[in-house]
């Protein structure tokens, strides 16, 4: 079947089975590998990709669901190549990351929290990332990373006159 959709802000058009899932359509003819392959029903995250902004896991989608939907993945975030997101070097920075299997799918998922909500609580965020496990960090540097974003965005977001104060 022929599916077309938006990812990354681009126009693609697949063709695929209509047992394809989200996760294998993009990792196998689109070449996404960011997106990652963890249990594959629905369980640890790993896959997790933005639906018309909505964190989703991309194995328990099918690809021919995503048909006019707008797909982010964790290629789409940075805001240029060889360039990262501010919160993607805050998990650079903080250490928010050990082998890196979960971060894609942690990125996208505190990306989502902090579009509708720029200044998160811990507790927010812990519930945020809370369908997503980690097997490597105890989560402490990942919140500690999301924090770090969100005050960094708020600031970037201060008028100047506030932020010379
Ligand atoms: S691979 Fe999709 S939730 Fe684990
Ligand atoms: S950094 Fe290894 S699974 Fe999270």
């Amino acid at each position: 079947m022929k599916v077309e959709l938006n990812v990354n802000d681009r126009m693609v058009e697949i063709d695929v089975e209509p047992r394809k899932t989200l996760l294998d359509a993009l990792r196998d003819d689109l070449r996404l590998t960011g997106t990652h392959t963890g249990c594959e029903h629905g369980v640890c995250g790993a896959c997790t990709v933005l639906v018309d902004g909505a964190p989703v896991r991309a194995c328990l989608m099918l690809a021919v669901q995503s048909d006019g939907h707008e797909i982010t993945t964790i290629e789409g975030l940075a805001p240029a190549p060889g360039e990262l997101s501010v919160l993607q070097d805050a998990f650079c920075e903080t250490h928010g990351m050990q082998c890196g299997y979960c971060t894609p799918g942690m990125i996208l998922t505190a990306h989502a929290l902090l579009q509708k909500n720029v200044t998160p609580s811990r507790e927010e965020i812990v519930d945020a990332i809370s369908g997503n496990i980690c097997r490597c960090t105890g989560y402490g540097q990942i919140v500690e990373a999301i924090e770090f974003a969100a005050e960094r965005l708020a600031r970037a977001n201060e008028p100047r006159a506030a932020a010379a104060e």
